[in-house]
Parts: structure tokens; sequence; C-alpha cells
């Protein structure tokens, strides 16, 4: 048995209140899984970045993947933020929430056909370009609508970001972009171009970027390009920067580049560009702001390992599943209690649906109330109906109020569009 440790260590216990807003009552209120984010707590990424930003000509478009709920876009509306889209889906949430479609980038190697439509018909800002492919079908539906679209070239630095790989995209074997080479190529074509203005560069080499080192280095690849472009006679209007930036999933393991340093970075490499700089975060806009209430179902006392199995699962928040990711897991509840070893689990019907391995926690009994901590970005927005789990409620927490901004699934809502076969048609 490896799991089976017992201690009596001080319990590492849970806050009771968020944002002012009891949480046991809160879960009591509205049942479990359930995500809970702090509009304090983004308000206060959002006012940081900002500060780091002060003086310069800037746009953050913020990546709406990360959590694409829309009173989590809205907070961005209200800060004068944009969007970093990369579906029509994110276009219509972000336009929603208020925010204007001149402030709106498209990311993305498969943008359909379909959808450039739909962006070129709302007016969006920019197209982040990925292939020569996607650049002509861009250029054909611009020019068959009388339109001017603006485009930036996604370029593919061919830099390791030193993260996981699963969500590294800035190395020349990753789907994203193009290489500096083919950049060159398609500027000195671009004269060709007579409904695409391509007047920008964007760069995006992957996400929870914990070292500078790596964004330094794509930044002055993309500054060198930059100059390389201006001095063969090419405007550059705006340079994207991409997002990335990294939070801190495990106190003491996870450091976090300060906003101040990574800003002063792109000032740094960026400096005589007299252009608009875009940024494109996501996860450090959302992440900490965010937490998942799960309630212990039972207790399992298995052969080998103790199991904690709650009502939250990879479909609530598939990163531990997908990346092996880390997240802090503590009870809500001040009694202390002995510390016991854990493996937390979901109910779903994958060996793969597991929290934690190993986990110390203050000993838990069934009905007790976890939080699982650090889930605003990539949880809800990641979220699926696997095992016919309806999704969970979504809840913003403001300085002791609450709202519900994505009520959680009904069974019907979960089946409706699906249907049994009543008649047969021919395509
Ligand atoms: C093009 C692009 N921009 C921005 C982001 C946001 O990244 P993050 O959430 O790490 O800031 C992503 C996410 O991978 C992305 O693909």
């Amino acid at each position: 048995m490896t799991n089976m440790a017992t201690t009596t260590e001080p319990p590492r216990t849970a806050d009771i209140s968020w944002d002012g807003v009891d949480l046991q009552a809160l879960a009591q209120k509205l049942g479990t899984p359930c995500h809970v984010y702090s509009a304090t707590a983004i308000r206060q990424r959002i006012g940081a970045l900002r500060a780091a930003l002060h003086g310069m000509n800037a746009l953050v478009c913020y990546a709406a993947k990360a959590n694409s709920n829309v009173a989590i876009l809205q907070l961005m509306t209200e800060a004068g933020f944009g969007a970093d889209i990369v579906s029509a889906g994110e276009m219509h949430r972000s336009l929603r929430a208020g925010i204007p479609a001149q402030r709106i980038v498209f990311s993305g190697v498969g943008k359909s056909a379909d959808e450039i439509v739909e962006a070129l018909s709302a007016g969006i800002a920019r197209f982040n370009v990925e292939s020569a492919d996607e650049l002509h079908l861009l250029q054909r539906l611009a020019a068959e609508r009388g339109v001017t679209a603006y485009a930036a070239v996604r370029v593919n630095p061919d830099v390791d970001a030193l993260t996981h790989a699963k969500i590294s995209t800035g190395k020349s074997e990753n789907k994203f972009g193009v290489g500096i080479d083919e950049a060159r190529r398609w500027f000195a074509e671009s004269a060709r171009l007579t409904h695409v203005r391509l007047d920008g560069l964007h760069v995006h080499i992957g996400s929870q970027m914990l070292d500078p080192d790596p964004i330094r280095m794509a930044l002055r690849r993309v500054a060198d390009f930059w100059r390389e472009l201006v001095a063969a006679g090419h405007a550059i209007n705006s340079i994207d920067v991409g997002g990335g930036l990294g939070v801190c999933y495990r106190a003491g393991r996870d450091q976090p580049i300060a906003i101040e340093d990574y800003v002063a970075i792109i000032r740094h490499a960026l400096a005589d560009f007299r252009g608009r700089i875009l940024l494109e975060p996501g996860r450090w806009l959302a992440a900490e702001a965010g937490a998942l209430l799960t309630r212990v179902i039972r207790v399992k006392q298995g052969r080998q390992r103790r199991f904690l199995v709650t009502d939250a699962a990879m479909t609530e928040l598939l990163r531990p599943s997908l990346y092996d990711a880390w997240h802090e897991i503590a009870p809500v509840t001040l009694e202390a209690r002995p510390v016991q070893t854990y493996d937390i689990v979901g109910p779903v019907c994958e060996t793969g649906d597991t929290f934690a391995v190993d986990r110390e926690l203050p000993r838990c009994e069934a009905g007790d109330l976890l939080m699982i901590r650090t889930t605003g970005a990539y949880g809800a927005s990641m979220a699926s109906n696997y095992n016919s789990r309806p999704l969970a409620a979504e809840v913003l927490l403001d300085r002791g109020r609450y709202a519900v901004v994505r009520q959680r699934q009904t069974f019907e809502d979960m089946l409706a569009g699906e249907r049994p076969v009543r008649q047969w048609e021919n395509a």
C-alpha cells in the first residue's frame, strides 16, 4: 500500500469565503461541481497589466479560449481590452460581451472559409494568418466582398518555450505559423494582394511560460525580421507578441515572471517600434481568479490506494488528465483534522480521470466540500459532456455578491438538438 500514511500535521485549509462570498453557503445553494471566479482578482490583474503598459501604444486582446464565459469577456470589455479569437464561436461570444469588432484579432491554423467570411462581415481588426493557403483564401474572400482585410503573418520563430510539449507552439515542428523564410516571401509578393493589407507580425510560442529567455529570444527574432522588412520598404503597423505568461499552480514550485518584467522584455525588444503592440494574455488574467468547488462523493479504500471520489471530473477540469497538470486541492473548512494521503479522482470511466495522486489532505469524508484552485483558465472552456455529464454552473463573485453566469445544464439542455431517427433523407 503506497498512499496510506496518516499524520497529525496541521491541516492546510482552504479559504472559507472568497471575494466576500461564503463558499459553503454558495455550494449548498447552487450545488456542485461549480466553477467560481473572483471578479476582484481579475480586475486586479487587469489593473496590474495596464499599469505595466503605461505609456505604450498597446492593445490587450484577451485570449478568449482561456475562459470564454461572456461575463469574463464583459470584464475585458469594461477594461477596454479586445479579444484574440480562434473560432467564429469565440467571435460571437466576444461581440455578445460588447467587445468591438475593431478590437478583435483572429488567430488559428484552421480558419474555415465560413469563419473568415463571418469575421470579414463583422469587420474585425486583423487576421493572424498561419499558412499561404489561408492568405490566398483571405485575399479571394475579401476581394469577392470588396473589402480590405488587415493581416499579420504569424511567425514561427523556432524557439522552445520550455513548457509542456502539448502547449508549446513556437518550434518549427509545430503546426503554428510559418517560418521567417516563408514570411519573407509573403511580404516580397504582397503587392499582389489587392484586398489584404499585410502590415503586421504576430508570434505566440507557447503557454504557461515561466522562463523569460524563450520570450526574449522569440521577440528578438521578430524584431530583427521587422527591421529587415522596414529596410526592404514594407510598412509594419502592428506587432502582436501573443500570450503565454505563466501562473503559479504550485506554490513554492512555479515562479511566474512578474508582469512588469514581462512588459519590460517587450519594451526592450520593440523599443524603436512606433506602431501598435498587441498582447494576447489568457491564462495570466483568469487562471488564479478561478476555483472549482466539488464535493466528495465517497472515500473508497482500494486494494492498494485510498481514493477520494469527487463529483467533479475531467469533464470540468481536463488539465490534470491532459497535461498531468498539478492543481492545489483543499477542503473548504477550518476544522483541524489529521492529514491523510489520497488519490483524488472523478467519477468518469477513465483511469485518466484523476486530479491528484498521493496527495496529502486533511482527512475527508463523503459530503465534504473541496476547492480545486487555479482553474479560472482552461477549466470551463475545455469542459465536455463526456459520460453524459451536464456542464457545471459558473459563478462570478464580486465583493460579497455573486451572479450565476452559466446555469448548470439540465438533461434537457444536454439533449437539445439530438433525436432518434424519425425520417431518413437523401443528400
Ligand atoms: C495565438 C494565441 N494567443 C494567445 C494565447 C493565450 O495563451 P495564454 O493563455 O498562455 O496567455 C494562445 C493560447 O495558446 C494562443 O494560441
